[in-house]
């Protein structure tokens, strides 16, 4: 199983709590992480882009980094995890994403990679004027169906002449091409979403859900599955988890309870609000609006000593068509060390890994 991490490119990483680490992102910081996942072996990072916070107390995203620039500069000092940056296809034209996309190729010799995202909160968009309209809603995908044609278009034939509903090219030339056969990811969850994905991109990523319990995203998996399974290609899903891990079951769970206990009301009721105005039936974003689980966004939690933490991880590892996971923690600088010294050696997963440590040695 794959593993990658979720880089804190946003303000307190993703646990909305005045009682968790309170931090702002600095490329110090991303570069501490990915350095850390780069030594044990792990096999990518990736970065999101939130473009507006939720405010509160915690202030939550409303200091955020943006993804393209992050990991170029985190593709210079790197050699060989690779790098996902994630693109808002509402405020960057395809042409200037994938001219983007193969710079990084060339920083990162061929280790660089794209999550497209449709967006799903209008403030973001709606503050520079970019928002399209509420009929957005119903219509993301086909957009971003056009978009990643074109960046396909431009990285494996250097031009793009497509005439769409969105976008009109006019012999639209990209060079140098990207050395690598670039991935694509998308993060949808709704049938839309996985449609779109099936069609046109590499890897899905899913929330993983619940506590404790690893393979609850199954379901989200095999939908992945069948919809590609139509289109004929192959897509690999990852899930995403949060770790939160101590020397014993007890450590670990007094941390959750206490960053539930600082859970901060006024940005949870701002996600709440933003992720529900999707009015769509077809919509994902309203898959649950529970304040005490949504501290750390309602993505799964493996909780636990970091005996469990790797027990749970190695149940994640038997889900069919799962190909790996992404990963957050509470506090990422220490959560990488203890992951990679802790949890990945107690991993059956993970056996085939060498950390880079053990190599130079
Ligand atoms: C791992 C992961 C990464 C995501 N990254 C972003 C992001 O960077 N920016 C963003 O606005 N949405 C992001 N999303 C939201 C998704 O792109 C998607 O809109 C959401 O999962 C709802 O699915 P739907 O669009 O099919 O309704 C992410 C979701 C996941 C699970």
């Amino acid at each position: 199983m794959e593993i990658g991490v979720f880089i804190p490119i946003g303000s307190n990483g993703w646990l909305i709590s005045t009682t968790s680490p309170q931090y702002k992102p600095s490329f110090a910081l991303n570069k501490a992480v990915t350095l850390n996942a780069e030594r044990y072996g792990l096999d990518f990072v990736l970065s999101m882009i939130k473009l507006r916070g939720f405010g509160g107390k915690s202030e939550f995203w409303d200091h955020n980094l943006d993804s393209f620039t992050l990991m170029a500069g985190l593709a210079a000092v790197t050699s060989r995890i690779k790098l996902y940056a994630t693109v808002p296809t509402l405020a960057v034209p395809p042409a200037i994403a994938a001219r983007m996309g193969s710079t990084i190729d060339s920083i990162s010799n061929g280790r660089f990679g794209l999550n497209v995202i449709t967006g799903w909160q209008r403030p973001e968009y709606a503050q520079m004027g970019l928002w399209p309209g509420d009929d957005y809603f119903g219509h993301r995908y086909r957009y971003a169906a056009e978009y990643v044609r074109i960046l396909r278009d431009l990285w494996e034939t250097g031009v793009s002449d497509l005439k769409g509903e969105f976008f009109t090219m006019k012999d639209c030339r990209l060079s140098p091409r990207p050395k690598a056969d670039m991935k694509l990811i998308c993060a949808g969850q709704s049938d839309s979403g996985l449609e779109f994905t099936a069609r046109y991109a590499d890897y899905n990523f899913c929330f993983g859900k619940g506590i404790n319990t690893p393979t609850a995203c199954a379901d989200t998996v095999a939908r992945m599955q069948s919809f590609a399974h139509e289109t004929g290609r192959k897509v690999a899903s990852y899930a995403l988890f949060m770790i939160i891990a101590g020397e014993t079951d007890a450590e670990a769970e007094a941390k959750w309870e206490l960053y539930k206990q600082g859970a901060d009301l006024e940005a949870l009721a701002w996600m709440i609000e933003q992720a529900t105005a999707d009015k769509n039936p077809n919509s994902s974003v309203h898959h649950a609006i529970d304040a005490a689980a949504m501290v750390n966004i309602n993505m799964g939690l493996l909780l636990g000593s970091y005996g469990k933490v790797a027990r749970l991880l190695d149940e994640v590892a038997t889900i069919p068509g799962l190909a790996g996971v992404l990963l957050t923690f509470d506090e990422f600088i220490g959560g990488t060390e203890t992951f990679g010294e802790r949890i990945q050696p107690l991993m059956q997963c993970r056996r085939h890994v060498t950390p880079a440590a053990k190599e130079a040695a």
